[in-house]
């Protein structure tokens, strides 16, 4: 069974890639992104919650996500495999997901790390801007979900390098090139 975390700063590519990812391997796939926008669309409590702190471009609570993470789980699990993007990225979500693999005995194949310069996601991510109606893709907020990858998220690197479980894998050329080198390092995972 594959378990896969998907990481990589703001705009990497990680939503783009998992599309492809997740039909190829029959992965069960959960965007913590995603989810959360969805909840500030329907408003829910949540949502609401969330709101004003994902706009600006920083992160949600860490017992927030752990919560709508562990619901998902409970909720799959005949799921064959799970590939998770956008979550873990604080030291202290790695460190709640590995209680949430022991408690649904769930066993992580691997991190995948693309990397990518901020010029180029600052690239993409305003181009994405003129029609996501994503209330994060504007200027200032892409500069703070910088300042907070560097804060927060970027210790979780360390945290799997330290497991032996990260793939570093250069995220900047075409979307089918750089499925190719994931696909590569799923396989002999
Ligand atoms: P999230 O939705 O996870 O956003 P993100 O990490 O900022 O990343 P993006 O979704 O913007 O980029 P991506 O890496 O998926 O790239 P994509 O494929 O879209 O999180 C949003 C917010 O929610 C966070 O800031 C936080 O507030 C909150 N949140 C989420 N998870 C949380 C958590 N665990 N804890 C706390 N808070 C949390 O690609 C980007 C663009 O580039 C697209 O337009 C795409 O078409 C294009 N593109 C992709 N690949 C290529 C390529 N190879 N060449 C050219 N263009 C490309
Ligand atoms: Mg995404």
């Amino acid at each position: 069974m594959l378990n896969i975390i998907i990481f990589g700063p703001p705009g990497a590519g990680k939503g783009t890639q998992s599309e492809f990812i997740k039909e190829k391997y029959n992965l069960t796939y959960i965007s913590t992104g995603q989810i959360l926008r969805e909840e500030m669309a329907a408003e829910t409590e949540i949502g609401l919650k969330v709101k004003e702190i994902i706009s600006k471009g920083g992160l949600a609570s860490d017992e927030i996500v752990a919560a709508i993470i562990d619901k998902f789980i409970a909720s799959h699990a005949d799921a064959n495999g799970f590939l998770f993007d956008g979550y873990p990225r604080t030291v202290k979500q790695a460190e709640i997901l590995e209680d949430l693999f022991k408690k649904y005995n769930i066993c992580l194949s691997g991190v995948l790390s693309l990397e990518v310069p901020e010029d180029i996601l600052v690239e993409r991510m305003l181009e994405r801007g003129k029609t996501s109606g994503r209330a994060d893709d504007n200027i200032e907020s892409i500069r703070y979900r910088f300042v907070e990858y560097d804060n927060k998220t970027k210790p979780v690197l360390d945290f799997y390098q330290q497991k032996n479980a990260l793939h570093a894998i250069n995220g900047v050329g075409t979307i089918e090139e750089i499925f190719g080198k994931i696909c590569n390092v799923i396989d002999k995972i």
